[in-house]
């Protein structure tokens, strides 16, 4: 099983993990009423009491995320029938309980300091402590960059000048000079990527993906519309799919369906039309600031300008290299109930032109758990894609 975990591009296996264990149980209950809170929809919900019923399911993932492990790490597993068992008491639930009072106090306390799990655990069950000070491996340093986007994400205070309006420019912060209205930057990134764009129907891209293990394996995705299908050849092929309906996951033979934040998580790759569709996503596009960034370590600092948009609990930012007006660096970040935030990016690099349009040949993407980079091989544009490859399978 370790095995095979490894050999499986890190997102994918959590993500692929979590939607067959939560398919299986939200299949077993009735959709809960819009409105419901935890505790009438779940069985046994003695402390997360004034969280939503259709916000638990995210404060798992973060639980997940803020402790690396997987959600079987808290949640006892009926050992004849590999099912988990989640109303059921555990150790971890306890112990986990115990923690979600002690976070809940800190925040509600006159600390001046809010916390959450990854505050202690930075991703491990145990929480670290101090660490010796060592030179970073590239890995570190890409993790540390993600990270550190993620802080500078927080650290932008929203602007106080309303008169700016929304894609208007904002006061920079930190020092930092104001960055060019919103449109500017967007007008600017669609003249970059090439006149094509619009006519962009769909796109398929192949090419190798190599995960943080420095294990390689082959990956396609493609694009046409709203659908989308991303398949990655680990010893068993991992397929994730949009018809523009409904999400789906299939690992070797085993389907089940894909929603709410894994479903939108997955969906990130789907940024064929994002340069035409990002206004309408983010009605509220703000302009925040220019800065200096290296996207890899030892790089030349470039000039960026950041578009930053939020839509529920969702805030992205865009970051677009000034000079060339091309998208470099999106940074995804979801707030959930308990203070805790999970964050995404992905790095897009090695632009070269395919059917008239700007396209990345590799794409980095870092979270909690995966850093797979992505090397595009070959580009195809505009080629004929069966709607049924994006159905899900039988
Ligand atoms: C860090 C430990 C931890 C992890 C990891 C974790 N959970 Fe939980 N889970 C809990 C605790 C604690 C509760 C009970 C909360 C309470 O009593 O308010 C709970 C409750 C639940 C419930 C409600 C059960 C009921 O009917 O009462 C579900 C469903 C659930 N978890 C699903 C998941 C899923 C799915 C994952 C993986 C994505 C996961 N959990 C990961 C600790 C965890
Ligand atoms: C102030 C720091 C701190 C915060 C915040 C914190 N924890 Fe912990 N947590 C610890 C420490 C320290 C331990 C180890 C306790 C021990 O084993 O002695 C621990 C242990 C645990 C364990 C048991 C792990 C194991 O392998 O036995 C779980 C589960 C857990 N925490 C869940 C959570 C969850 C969920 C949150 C957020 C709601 C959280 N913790 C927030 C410090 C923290």
């Amino acid at each position: 099983m370790i095995k095979r975990k490894h050999l499986m591009s890190g997102v994918r296996f959590i993500a692929i993990a979590i939607s067959v264990l939560t398919t299986t149980l939200y299949s077993q209950k009735p959709a809960s009423p819009a409105g419901d809170m935890a505790p009438e929809t779940f069985q046994d919900i003695q402390v997360l009491k004034d969280v939503p019923a259709d916000q638990l399911p995210i404060v798992m993932h973060y639980f997940s995320a803020a402790l690396g492990r997987p959600c079987s790490g808290c949640h006892q597993t009926d050992r004849a029938t590999g099912v988990i068992n989640y109303p059921a008491d555990s150790n971890g639930k306890k112990t986990a309980r115990a923690m979600i009072k002690l976070v809940q106090t800190v925040n509600a306390g006159d600390f001046g300091a809010k916390i959450n799990c990854a505050t202690c655990h930075q991703g491990h069950g145990q929480p670290a402590g101090l660490q010796p000070a060592t030179l970073m491996t590239f890995d570190q340093i890409l993790q540390t960059n993600t990270q550190q986007a993620g802080a500078a994400l927080r650290a932008i205070s929203p602007p106080t000048d309303r008169a700016a309006g929304p894609g208007g420019a904002a006061p920079g912060g930190r020092g930092q000079p104001a960055g060019p209205p919103a449109d500017d930057v967007l007008k600017k990134y669609l003249d970059a990527l090439g006149p094509a764009t619009s006519n962009l129907q769909s796109r398929v891209m192949i090419g190798t993906l190599t995960n943080r293990m420095a294990q390689a394996m082959s990956f396609s995705i493609s694009q046409k519309g709203q659908m989308y299908l991303e398949t990655v050849q680990t010893p068993e092929p991992q397929i994730i799919g949009f018809n523009g309906t409904a999400g789906w996951s299939k690992t070797g033979s085993k389907v089940s369906g894909l929603s709410g934040f894994l479903l939108d998580s997955a969906l990130r790759g789907a940024d064929m039309q994002l340069a035409t569709e990002i206004k309408a996503k983010y009605p509220t596009l703000q302009s925040t600031r220019r800065t200096q960034m290296t996207l890899t370590p030892g790089a030349t600092p470039i000039d960026v300008n950041i578009l930053r948009g939020t839509s529920g609990p969702v805030t992205e930012q865009f970051y677009f290299e000034a000079n060339t007006g091309l998208l470099v660096r999106r940074v995804t970040r979801t707030a959930t109930p308990l203070n805790g935030a999970l964050t995404e990016t992905t790095d897009y690099s090695d632009f070269r032109a395919e059917g008239g349009v700007m396209t990345p040949h590799k794409i980095v993407r870092t979270n909690w758990s995966t850093l797979d980079t992505l090397t595009v091989s070959r580009v195809t544009v505009n080629g004929s894609l069966d709607d049924a490859s994006f159905q899900r399978p039988k």
